[in-house]
Parts: structure tokens; C-alpha cells; sequence
């Protein structure tokens, strides 16, 4: 059974395999403890256990002082979990974490993707740039000191350009200024990167990509990391639109469909009243997802949407075997908390 690892104060997550060292799971999902000799004796790897129970099947950790064994420290590289644990560490650093800078980006190109979402390709000054993971946001500046968060939506695969999707409509203030700024100046401030959502590599677990609308251009992100680093992995995109217009990069995952025998894509319509021409679903995302998996035990879903979809999906899903550790989502950030 794979076990689940929480390290406060920073609530960082990660997952162990069965007989898996602490620190060796933690070092092959990115994430970066201080450590020295990996064999039980210099005692720099120590940290607190809150929660949970090890064992030491292979190494006798003789570098715990007496006091701090009394105290529930911990040997990470030679601790094994017998079951899911809660750790006290300050000081690790995540997969995700990058200095978080405020740049202006020159417009490459402006797209219409469909009747309300502009997709921007944007480049940054050439002595610098925001050095993103995939899955992560920037936020949006206008002049009059306004911004708003908008998902990167494609993985930094070697260039240093940020694309966004933006929804723009007339009566949004917003999205108005945004493009007025642009028509006048071809470039925009952004600031980031944001979030923690991010492509989690080193996992092998069957990928499930819930896109709620313009929640796209998150899992695009992602779905282009995983393409590239773990091509292999079973992948199943659900994107869930009102309209069969506002599926507006459609051609885009039919094709990586057709290329890639591990990915598969199944769109649906919440509009489906007759006046489209659309025969394919019309069940809402949470539902659809479990209808081609009751059992989601085993699998890792990374939503992306508003957060009451999210909310939605994730208490479904539940239900349908999911611990709510396995659902990765931007939505989390919103509420306040993380998964
Ligand atoms: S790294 Fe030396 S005791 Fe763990």
C-alpha cells in the first residue's frame, strides 16, 4: 500500500512505496531534505514524526541522539513507514519552488481560439525571464493596478515563452483593459510563478485530467510535461465544455490521441439543448470521469476548473475509492488549504 507523507509547516506532500526509505521517495518526487551519509549514522536527515509509525528494517539509526529518539525524531534515509505519517521540517525545498519575479512580456502573438478565448504567446525581456514549472500560474497586471491569475499553459520544454488563455468578453473590465493595453503597448506585466499544482514527476500512476473550460490550459501544461517525461503512463484527458465551440484547442488532444497510444481524450457539452451538432457525451465531468473509472484507487487526478467543480469532483470521487491526497488542484490554493 502506498503511503502518504505530510511535512508541516509548509504542508508538502508526497507518496512512499511499500518498503521505500523516507528520504529516497522524497528525493524521487523532487523534493530536497538535507541529508549526509544515507546510512543511519550522521544523524543530519533527523526529523520530528507528529504522526505515524516507522520502522528501521535495514540500518540501525545510530544516529539519533537519546533525547532526540525520546522526542519522536526520525532518521529519514533509513526510516520505512508502516503507515501514512505527518513530519515536522522547516527548511525543505519543493519541486516547485523558483524566485517569483515581475517582468514585462512582449506580445509574440495574439490568437483568437474561439469567440471569447485570446490564446497569448508571450516573450520575455532577453536578459531574463519567470522560470516556471508546469502546472503553475502568473498573475496579470494592467496599468490601473489591477491583475488576475491566469494558468501558464504550456510546460517550459527548452524555450522561455509563456502562453496564457485568456476569456475575454465585453462586459469583463478586465479582459478590456488587458487587450486595450495590448493594441496600445504589445506588452503585458506578469508576475509569478504561482502554485503548487505542478506535474509531479517520479510517480508511475495511471494520470487523470479533469479540464473544466479554460481549466484547459492547465492540464495542456501538464499533460505536455508528462508527454515528455513519463510518455509511457496511461493519461485520459475529460475536458467539459458548455459548447462544442468552447472546446477551443479540440484538434489538440484528438491529436495527441492519434500519436500516442497511452493518451486518450474524451471531451463532453453541459449545453446540449439541440442546436449543436454533437453527438458525443453530455454527462457533467465528475460523473463522466467515474462512469470510465468506478474505481479510482491507484490513480492520480489533476483537476482544473472552478472550484466548486473541483470541490464537486473531489467529494464524488471519494466515493469512487480517491484519497483526497491524489487529487491535484490550483482550486486548493484558492480555499485555502492543499492536498
Ligand atoms: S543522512 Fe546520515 S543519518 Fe540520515
Amino acid at each position: 500500500m502506498t503511503f502518504v507523507a505530510r511535512v508541516l509547516p509548509d504542508n508538502l506532500l508526497f507518496f512512499i512505496e511499500p518498503g521505500e526509505t523516507i528520504l529516497d521517495a522524497a528525493l524521487r518526487q523532487g523534493f530536497d531534505f538535507s541529508y549526509g551519509c544515507q546510512q543511519g549514522s550522521c544523524g543530519t536527515c533527523a526529523a520530528k514524526l507528529l504522526e505515524g509509525k516507522v520502522s528501521y528494517p535495514d540500518i540501525e539509526p545510530i544516529g539519533l541522539e537519546e533525547d532526540e529518539a525520546a522526542a519522536n525524531f526520525i532518521l529519514l534515509c533509513s526510516a520505512v513507514p508502516e503507515s501514512d505519517i505527518v513530519l515536522q521540517h522547516a527548511g525543505v525545498t519543493s519541486p516547485w519552488s523558483s524566485t517569483i519575479k515581475k517582468l514585462s512580456y512582449r506580445v509574440a502573438e495574439m490568437n483568437m481560439l474561439s469567440s471569447t478565448i485570446v490564446q497569448l504567446l508571450l516573450e520575455p525581456p532577453t536578459d531574463t525571464a519567470i522560470h516556471f514549472h508546469a502546472g503553475q500560474y502568473v498573475e496579470l497586471h494592467t496599468p490601473d493596478g489591477e491583475h488576475r491569475p491566469y494558468s501558464i499553459a504550456n510546460a517550459p520544454l527548452g524555450g522561455k515563452h509563456i502562453e496564457l488563455h485568456v476569456r475575454h468578453v465585453v462586459e469583463n473590465p478586465f479582459s478590456t483593459n488587458l487587450l486595450n493595453t495590448i493594441a496600445e503597448k504589445q506588452e503585458v506585466q506578469l508576475e509569478g510563478p504561482f502554485g503548487r499544482c505542478t506535474f509531479r514527476s517520479g510517480l508511475s500512476y495511471p494520470l487523470i485530467f479533469l479540464a473544466g473550460g479554460t481549466g484547459f490550459s492547465h492540464s495542456k501544461a501538464l499533460i505536455e510535461q508528462a508527454i515528455q517525461l513519463s510518455p509511457k503512463v496511461p493519461m485520459h484527458l475529460f475536458w467539459g465544455a458548455k459548447t462544442p465551440a468552447d472546446l477551443y484547442m479540440n484538434e489538440l488532444p484528438l491529436r495527441w490521441q492519434q500519436e500516442l497510444p497511452s493518451f486518450q481524450y474524451t471531451p463532453t457539452i453541459s449545453r446540449s439543448d439541440g442546436t449543436y451538432d454533437w453527438q458525443g457525451h453530455t454527462t457533467s465531468l465528475p460523473k463522466l470521469i467515474t462512469e470510465f473509472y468506478p474505481n479510482l484507487n491507484g490513480t492520480l487526478v489533476y483537476a482544473s476548473g472552478p472550484p466548486t467543480l473541483v470541490l464537486d469532483a473531489l467529494n464524488h470521487f471519494e466515493q469512487h475509492g480517491l484519497r483526497r491526497e491524489f487529487l491535484c488542484s490550483d482550486a486548493f490554493d484558492y480555499l485555502g488549504e492543499q492536498t
